[in-house]
C-alpha cells in the first residue's frame, strides 16, 4: 500500500512539471530560442572560462605560498657561479678517458680511492671494506674492515652506512710499506697495518679538534713531511649519505685542519675549474691529477642562485632517491684534470658521453705511468696505460 501510495504522488508531480515547462518554451518564437541558447553556450564557455582562470590563479597563489614559506630540511644559501671555461687549451675535449681499461667490473662497490704498494693495490668501497687487489690477475686477495663486521648487510645501502662505515680517502704512511691511513665519513681517522688486517683508531668522528662543531664528516686527508695529518671535512652538519644536502645548501660549513703558522689561513689554488673536484693526488713529476666528480653544466648557476629552488628539490624528493635524481637529470661525462703547481690546466683527459668512465673520484699514478681511476658510485677501477 505504502508503496503505491508513494508510486501514484510521484505519478502527479512530474505531469504537473512537464506541462509547467513545456508551456513556457511553446510559448517563446524559434529565433529567441536559437539566440537564447547561443547566449547560454557563451555564458557557460565565459564561465568555464572564469573558472579556468580563478583554478589558475588559485594555483598560482598556492604555489606562490608554497614556495615563499618552503621550509625543507636544508637552508639553502644564494650563492653564484662565473661561466665553466670554455673546452679550448689545454681543456680541448678529446677521448683520452675512453681508451680506459675496466678492472674488477661488477665486482667492487664504488671504489673512491686507491693507494698502490709493491705491485698491489688498495682501495676503500662503498661496503665499508678496504681491498688489498692484484691489477694484473684482477684478484681480490683481501678484505679488511676498520671494525668487526655487523650483523646487518653491508650493500651501500642508505641504512647500512652508520653501522658499516665507509672509507674514504686512503694513503700509505710516508716511506712505510704497511701502514695505510684511511679516513672513514663515519667513523674517523684510522690505521691498517695491511700485513695483519688489525686497525687502530687515530681520530674518531665527534672529538673536538678545535673550537667549533665536533668532527662530523671527514673525507680526505694527506700527511706533511713531519708525518703531520692535514684533513678535510666535508660538513659539519650532514653525513656522508646525505652529502647532497650539503651540497645544494651550500653554507659553506665544511672545514679543513691546517697545522702550524698558517692554521686557519687558505690561498685560492685554480679557479673555475670546469666541474667539481675530489680526491687530489700528486702525479710522479709534482703536478697534480684532480678528478672531476661532476663536470659544470650551462644552467648549474641557474641552480646556485635559486635557493629556494634547491630547497624545494630537497623538500619534494627524498634523501635516499637525491642520488639517482641527479643522475637522471645530468649527463655522464668523464673528466680527469692535471694541473701544475701553479694550479693552471696542463692536460685534461675526457670521456665526453661518459660511455667508458662517466665520473671519476680519484686518479692514482703508478710509477709505470699507468693511471688507476675510482669513483664512490661505479662498480670497477679504471687503468689507463700511457
Ligand atoms: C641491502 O640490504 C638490506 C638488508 O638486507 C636490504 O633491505 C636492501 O634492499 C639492500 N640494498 C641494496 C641496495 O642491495
Ligand atoms: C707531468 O707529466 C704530464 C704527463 O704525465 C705532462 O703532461 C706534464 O706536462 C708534466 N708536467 C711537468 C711540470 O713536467
Amino acid at each position: 500500500m505504502l508503496r503505491q501510495r508513494k508510486v501514484e504522488s510521484n505519478d502527479h508531480a512530474e505531469p504537473a512539471d512537464d506541462h509547467g515547462t513545456s508551456n513556457t518554451r511553446e510559448s517563446r518564437p524559434r529565433t529567441r530560442r536559437t539566440a537564447r541558447s547561443s547566449n547560454r553556450l557563451l555564458n557557460c564557455l565565459w564561465s568555464g572560462f572564469l573558472c579556468f582562470l580563478t583554478i589558475v590563479a588559485l594555483l598560482c597563489a598556492f604555489l606562490l605560498t608554497f614556495y615563499a614559506l618552503i621550509d625543507g630540511p636544508i637552508n639553502a644559501v644564494y650563492f653564484s657561479l662565473p661561466d665553466p671555461p670554455a673546452w679550448n687549451g689545454p681543456l680541448e675535449q678529446n677521448d683520452l678517458l675512453t681508451k680506459t681499461e675496466r678492472l674488477f667490473d661488477k665486482r667492487i662497490q664504488g671504489p673512491e680511492s686507491q693507494a698502490l704498494r709493491n705491485g698491489k693495490l688498495y682501495t676503500s668501497t662503498m661496503d665499508g671494506q678496504i681491498l688489498e687487489l692484484d691489477p694484473d690477475t684482477q684478484a681480490i686477495l683481501r678484505e679488511f674492515r676498520l671494525r668487526d663486521k655487523p650483523s646487518i648487510t653491508c650493500n651501500g645501502s642508505y641504512d647500512s652506512f652508520p653501522v658499516c662505515g665507509r672509507p674514504l680517502g686512503i694513503r700509505f704512511a710516508k716511506d712505510e710499506d704497511t701502514t695505510l691511513i684511511v679516513i672513514d665519513a663515519y667513523f674517523g681517522i684510522y690505521e691498517v697495518d695491511i700485513s695483519t688486517g688489525s686497525s687502530s683508531l687515530l681520530l674518531p668522528t665527534g672529538s673536538r679538534v678545535s673550537d667549533g662543531p665536533p668532527l662530523n664528516y671527514p673525507n680526505d686527508f694527506d700527511v706533511t713531511d713531519d708525518g703531520v695529518i692535514i684533513f678535510s671535512e666535508s660538513s659539519t652538519k650532514w653525513d656522508d649519505r646525505r652529502h647532497l644536502y650539503s651540497v645544494l645548501e651550500n653554507s659553506g660549513d665544511g672545514r679543513y685542519y691546517l697545522h702550524g703558522a698558517k692554521r686557519g689561513t687558505f690561498d685560492v689554488f685554480a679557479d673555475n675549474i670546469p666541474g667539481y673536484p675530489d680526491n687530489i693526488r700528486l702525479a710522479r713529476n709534482g703536478s697534480l691529477w684532480v678528478p672531476i666528480a661532476a663536470v659544470r653544466t650551462a644552467d648549474d648557476n641557474l641552480l646556485a642562485q635559486m635557493p629556494k629552488l634547491r630547497t624545494l628539490l630537497t623538500k619534494l624528493i627524498p634523501v635516499t632517491s637525491l642520488p639517482w635524481f641527479f643522475e637522471k637529470i645530468t649527463a655522464p661525462y668523464g673528466l680527469v684534470l692535471l694541473l701544475n703547481q701553479k694550479g693552471e690546466v696542463e692536460a685534461s683527459l675526457h670521456d665526453v658521453a661518459g660511455t667508458t668512465v662517466p665520473y671519476t673520484t680519484q686518479v692514482t699514478e703508478a710509477e709505470d705511468g699507468q693511471l688507476y681511476l675510482g669513483s664512490d658510485a661505479g662498480y670497477f677501477i679504471g687503468r689507463l696505460k700511457r
